[in-house]
C-alpha cells in the first residue's frame, strides 16, 4: 500500500432509507440538450427459478425454463423501445437461476464462440453454431427493439486435455455477460473473474477486460456482481480503458451494513465519476434487490422487499459524466463541499502547505483529535471508528496502512450516533479475503459498541466525502 497514493474514493454510506419496503429513488433530470444524453435502462428481474436446480435435465427441459425468462425479456424491450432506450442491461442468473452444480447446470449452457474470433449475429444466422438458443433470442430481440442488450447466461467452451486448465470433463463453464447491438451483432463477451461461490463455473484463464463502444455514448466498461470489490477488472477498467460508462449485471443479496446493493453501485458511480447501469436479480425471500441508474450526481434506484413483482428503470444519462472527484475546474458543476474538502486534504495533516482559499486556521479549528477511536465489529471485521460528532467537522480515522478522511455537515444535530470507520485487514467469513474499507455508518444505539449493527433507517442524510489515502505516518 505505502507508496501509491490513491485519488480514488471509495465511500459506503446509507444515505438513504433502505430496507423499508418500497422505495424508487428519482430526481428529475433539468433540461439538456438531447445530444448529450442517451437513454438507458435496467430490469430488476424476478427470474423464474428452477424448481430443483440439482436435478439433471434435458437441454429441451431447460430451455422451456429460460424461455419463460426470455419471454419477459422480451416484453421489458419492447416497453423499453416504446420509450427511446438505447441501451438496456439484464442482470446476472436472470435466464437461468442459481444454486446449480457443475453437472446439473450443464443443459442450460449455451455454446459461445469467441466474439474476437467470430463475427456473428445469432439471430440471422442461427444455424452457424448448435446450442446457442438463448444468444439467438437475445439477439433477436436486440434488433426488435433496436436497442444494445446486455445479458448474463451460463456458456460452455469445449477444450482438449493438452490445454493444462481445462477441466476433467473436457470443457470450460463461464458465467458470462453478452453484449449485442441495435443490429444483433454479438459484439463482444465478459466471462466473470471474481466468482462468489458458484462451483457450476470456471474462472477464465486470463482475466477478461472488456470495453465496447457505442455511437450514442462512446466506451463502456463491463463486469458483474463480486467482481465490483476487487480492483481487477473493475479497476483496471477505468484506470487502463478510461471508460465512462459502466453494464453491470448482478445477482447480489443486501447484507447491512455494508453491502446493500443499491449503496455499493451508487458509491461506485459517485467514487469514480461515472454511470453504473446495474440490474440485479429480484428474489426479497433471499434477500436479493436493489437496481440502479446512478451518474456521479444522481441515482435513479430501485430497491423493494414486498413487491414480488419485477421493475423497470429508465433514465436519461449523460454521456459525459460529471463527477466529484478532479471536477474542480468543470464549470459551474462542482460541488462546493468537495472542492473544500479537496483543499482541506491537500494540506493535512499539519496543515504546512498553504492550501489555496482555505487558510490553514480553518482546517486547524477543527480539531482531529477530539474525537475518540474506538474499536466495534461490523461484519466479522474489527473496525476502528471514531463518532461524528457536532454539527460540522472534520474527521479521519486509520488502521494499518488506510485513513479515511471526512467532511461533514448537518442541518440539526440530533439523537443518533454515527460513526467514521476503517478496516485493512483480513477478512474471513463467507470466504477470505484481503479488504480495504472506509465506511459513514449510522450505529444501533448511542454507544460506540452498536456502531456496525444492521441499520435500517437513516435520518439524517450527512453531507460527505471520504477519500482513501496512505496514512502518512505509515512507513
Ligand atoms: C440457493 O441456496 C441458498 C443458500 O444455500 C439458499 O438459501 C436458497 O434458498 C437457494 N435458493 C434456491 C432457489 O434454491
Ligand atoms: C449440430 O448438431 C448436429 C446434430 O448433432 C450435427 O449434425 C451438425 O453438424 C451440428 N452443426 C454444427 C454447426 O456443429
Ligand atoms: C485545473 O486547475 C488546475 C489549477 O488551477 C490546473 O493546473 C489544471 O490544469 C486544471 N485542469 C483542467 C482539466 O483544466
Ligand atoms: C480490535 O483491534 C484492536 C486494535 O488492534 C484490539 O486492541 C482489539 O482487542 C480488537 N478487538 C477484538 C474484539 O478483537
Amino acid at each position: 500500500m505505502s507508496g501509491a497514493r490513491s485519488k480514488l474514493a471509495l465511500f459506503l454510506c446509507g444515505c438513504y432509507v433502505v430496507a423499508l419496503g418500497a422505495h424508487t429513488g428519482k430526481e428529475s433530470v433539468a433540461e439538456h440538450h438531447e445530444a448529450e444524453y442517451y437513454v438507458a435502462a435496467v430490469y430488476e428481474h424476478p427470474s423464474i427459478l428452477s424448481p430443483n436446480p440439482l436435478a439433471l435435465i434435458s437441454r429441451q427441459e431447460a430451455l422451456e425454463l429460460m424461455n419463460q425468462n426470455l419471454d419477459i425479456y422480451e416484453q421489458q424491450v419492447m416497453t423499453a423501445a416504446q420509450k427511446g432506450v438505447q441501451i438496456i442491461v439484464f442482470p446476472e442468473d436472470g435466464i437461468h437461476g442459481f444454486n446449480f452444480t457443475r453437472t446439473s447446470i450443464y443443459p442450460f449452457l449455451d455454446f459461445m464462440p469467441s466474439p474476437q474470433v467470430v463475427g456473428w449475429n445469432p439471430c440471422l444466422e442461427p444455424r452457424r453454431f448448435n446450442d446457442t438458443e438463448v444468444l439467438q433470442r437475445l439477439s433477436c430481440m436486440a434488433i426488435e427493439g433496436d436497442m444494445f442488450l446486455v445479458a448474463n447466461l451460463g456458456t460452455k467452451q469445449p477444450c482438449h486435455s493438452s490445454d493444462p486448465g481445462c477441466p476433467n470433463d473436457g470443457r470450460y463453464q463461464f458465467n458470462t455477460d453478452v453484449v449485442f447491438s441495435n443490429k444483433g451483432t454479438l459484439v463482444d463477451r465478459y466471462r466473470k473473474h471474481n466468482l462468489y461461490f458458484e462451483s457450476a463455473f470456471d474462472v477464465p484463464l486470463n482475466v477478461d477486460h472488456i470495453t465496447f463502444d457505442t455511437p450514442f455514448a462512446g466506451r463502456f466498461g463491463i463486469f458483474t456482481c463480486f467482481d465490483i470489490l476487487f480492483f481487477d477488472p473493475a479497476i483496471r477498467l477505468l484506470r487502463d480503458y478510461k471508460v465512462k460508462h459502466v453494464v453491470y449485471p448482478t445477482a447480489w443479496m443486501n447484507q447491512l451494513p455494508l453491502l446493500a446493493a443499491v449503496e455499493i453501485q451508487k458509491a461506485f458511480a459517485v467514487a469514480f465519476g461515472i454511470n453504473v447501469l446495474a440490474a440485479n436479480v429480484h428474489h426479497p425471500v433471499l434477500g436479493m434487490t436493489g437496481s440502479g441508474i446512478h451518474t456521479p450526481l444522481e441515482s435513479f434506484w430501485y430497491h423493494d422487499m414486498e413487491n414480488p413483482e419485477g421493475h423497470l428503470i429508465i433514465a436519461r444519462v449523460a454521456k459525459n459524466p460529471v463527477g466529484l472527484m478532479g471536477a474542480e475546474n468543470a464549470t459551474g458543476e462542482t460541488d462546493p463541499s468537495h472542492s473544500k474538502f479537496l483543499k482541506i486534504l491537500s494540506g493535512d495533516p499539519y496543515c504546512e502547505k498553504d492550501a489555496q482559499e482555505v487558510h490553514c486556521d480553518e482546517a486547524t479549528k477543527w480539531n482531529m483529535n477530539a474525537s475518540p477511536t474506538f474499536h466495534s465489529e461490523m461484519m466479522y471485521d474489527n473496525f476502528t471508528l471514531v463518532p461524528v460528532w457536532g454539527k460540522e467537522g472534520y474527521l479521519h480515522v486509520c488502521s494499518n496502512g488506510l485513513c479515511c478522511y471526512l467532511l461533514y455537515e448537518r442541518p440539526t444535530l440530533s439523537e443518533e450516533l454515527y460513526a467514521l470507520g476503517v478496516f485493512d485487514g483480513l477478512h474471513t467469513v463467507h470466504g477470505t479475503y484481503y479488504i480495504q474499507v472506509c465506511a459513514l455508518v449510522r450505529c444501533g444505539g448511542l454507544g460506540f459498541d452498536t456502531c456496525g449493527q444492521e441499520i435500517t433507517e437513516y435520518f439524517l442524510c450527512l453531507s460527505f466525502v471520504s477519500d482513501l489515502r496512505d496514512d502518512p505516518r505509515s512507513p
